[in-house]
């Protein structure tokens, strides 16, 4: 085909479907250690995985230590040239004070930091994270020019409810309240993790998880939706799933049209299991 039908086609393409089916959004799996692991399993397990993703990755990886952890592991991954970013599991909403055991997104920023978890379900649910101080968070870290993973999901008794799509509309417009589009063009991703799907081995089934996350992608485009740009916001934006990921049930969520890839807690510290996602993703 020459390059001009190649043009009229697309062309034709993106006014019959709009963005959505042409937007080339990138794959992203992150492992969340959460608070497993002494410094010397960890640098053996980022060294597995670093090794791996230097041959086989063909996606964003983005380990997510333990804060003690950061530093000398980053100093790992940079000596090796592993291609792995470093991402922290929360921060403050402050940027220095007395807080004590808080962590600054500057502190996060110094050690050159690029990704942090907000609003994970354990926060929310173990250390009262509302949806305000979620929006605090939110807004601090992308004024620093972090890219915040905004982690939403429904309880088991709220499925059970039939309130999964209410309660996860409400967390996006609720913790995006104050911000603008703007502010999280190219820096901004969703996790959508069931909290009944957390750390249980209970998967959710990969097409309920793409229809989630296809309704955030719709949430996020209605908000932000203004009179004269009404280009489907949600859809320039990576949604990952997480919540029971593993190796053996990676393929059919990565099929997933919206799913744009996983964040993986337990199978995060299996090195050959964590490598199996990233194949599934690349
Ligand atoms: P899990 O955790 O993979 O162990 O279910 C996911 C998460 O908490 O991000």
């Amino acid at each position: 085909m020459s390059n001009f039908n190649q043009l009229s086609l697309k062309l034709e393409l993106n006014e019959i479907l709009g963005d959505r089916k042409l937007e080339n959004r990138p794959k992203i799996v992150a492992g969340n250690w959460k608070m497993h692991a002494n410094l010397k399993d960890s640098q053996a397990l980022i060294e597995d995985v670093g090794r791996f993703a230097k041959a086989d990755a063909n996606c964003k990886v983005i380990i997510i230590p333990p804060f003690t952890h950061i530093f000398p592991l980053s100093l790992i991954v940079e000596k090796n040239h592993y291609p792995l970013v470093m991402g922290a599991q929360n921060m403050y909403y402050e940027d220095k004070g007395a807080y004590t055991g808080e962590i600054s997104p500057l502190m996060l920023v110094d050690l050159d930091i690029k990704y942090v978890l907000i609003g994970h379900s354990e926060r929310r649910q173990l250390f009262n994270e509302s949806n305000q101080i979620v929006n605090r968070k939110l807004q601090k870290a992308l004024s620093h020019n972090l890219t915040p993973i905004l982690c939403v999901g429904e309880s088991l008794d709220e499925r059970e409810a039939g309130l999964t799509d209410q309660v996860v509309k409400r967390q996006i417009v609720a913790s995006l309240s104050t911000i603008d589009r703007e502010s999280l063009a190219n820096k901004f991703i969703v996790a959508y993790e069931p909290v009944w799907a957390i750390g249980t081995g209970q998967v959710c089934q990969a097409n309920e998880a793409n229809r989630v996350i296809n309704l955030i992608r719709f949430t996020l485009s209605q908000h932000f939706k203004t009179k004269d740009n009404d280009t489907l916001f949600g859809d320039s934006i990576p949604i990952l799933y997480g919540g029971s990921v593993k190796g053996s049930n990676a393929k059919e969520l990565a099929v997933q049209p919206d799913i744009d890839g996983a964040l993986v807690g337990g199978s995060s510290l299996i090195a050959p299991d964590f490598c199996e996602i990233i194949k599934a993703f690349s």
